[in-house]
């Protein structure tokens, strides 16, 4: 379980970070269903950490992608890990071990600035190295989706703060929506301040609620 001791938290939740990425990212953006549409699709990620949401999504979007379709998933991280870190952390998941080895090869010796990397014809990752609020201010096109996956609210309350979610909120197409393990009050106090029609969802492995929402 890859663990840093800057924020006190795990990367991901024990149970399996594998199926909690497609339970509360994927099912509660409506993916892979809203794919079909064979258009661009743009998700935006706040914490790239492993890459494990990355390649999970990835590994989906070949599997349901139509032959129109361009997927760019955009990540934002502060403290970008080195490729050996990143190939340790996710390789006790033989499913995604095409995508983490694809991954790894091209991820660059000190990752910094902007990582842009062609995953394939149909898909471009790009890792925004930095303060995520900073980041985000300064992104142009909005986003279909996002995975919002900072550290526990109670632990990295920079990735959950109103400024950040208003940021998301402004950055997101309309009908575009967002998806979190997270649940704490204030978090979802700040998602619908900044304008999201928010919504409870049950949890992945017996947590109680994660939220997702709506740009209506
Ligand atoms: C829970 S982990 C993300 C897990 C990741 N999605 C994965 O698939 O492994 C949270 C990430 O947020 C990053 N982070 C924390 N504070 C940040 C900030 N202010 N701006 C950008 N990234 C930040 C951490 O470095 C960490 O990688």
């Amino acid at each position: 379980m890859p663990y840093s001791t800057l924020f006190g938290d795990h990367f991901y939740c024990e149970a399996d970070g594998r199926l909690e990425c497609e339970h509360v990212f994927l099912d509660g953006n409506g993916l892979p269903g809203r794919w079909a549409a064979g258009k661009q699709f743009r998700i935006g990620e706040l914490g790239f950490g492993t890459g494990l949401n990355a390649c999970e999504t990835w590994r989906q979007w070949k599997l349901t992608r139509p032959e129109t379709g361009h997927l760019h998933f955009v990540s934002f991280e502060r403290y970008p890990m080195q490729a050996a870190d990143i190939s340790r952390a996710i390789s006790r998941w033989p499913e995604i071990a095409d995508e983490r080895q694809a991954l790894v090869a091209n991820w660059p010796r000190t990752p910094a600035g902007l990582i842009a990397i062609d995953l394939d014809t149909q898909t471009r990752l790009t890792v925004v190295c930095g303060d995520a609020l900073e980041s985000v201010l300064g992104i142009q096109s909005p986003f279909d989706a996002w995975f919002l996956d900072g550290f526990a609210p109670s632990k990295n309350a920079d990735m959950w703060s109103a400024e950040l979610m208003q940021a998301v909120f402004d950055k997101t197409a309309r009908d575009g929506s967002f998806a979190t393990y997270a649940a704490a009050g204030y978090v979802r106090r700040n998602l619908i301040a900044a304008g999201f029609n928010v919504e409870r969802r049950q949890g992945f492995a017996g947590k109680r609620e994660m939220l997702c929402g709506i740009r209506a």
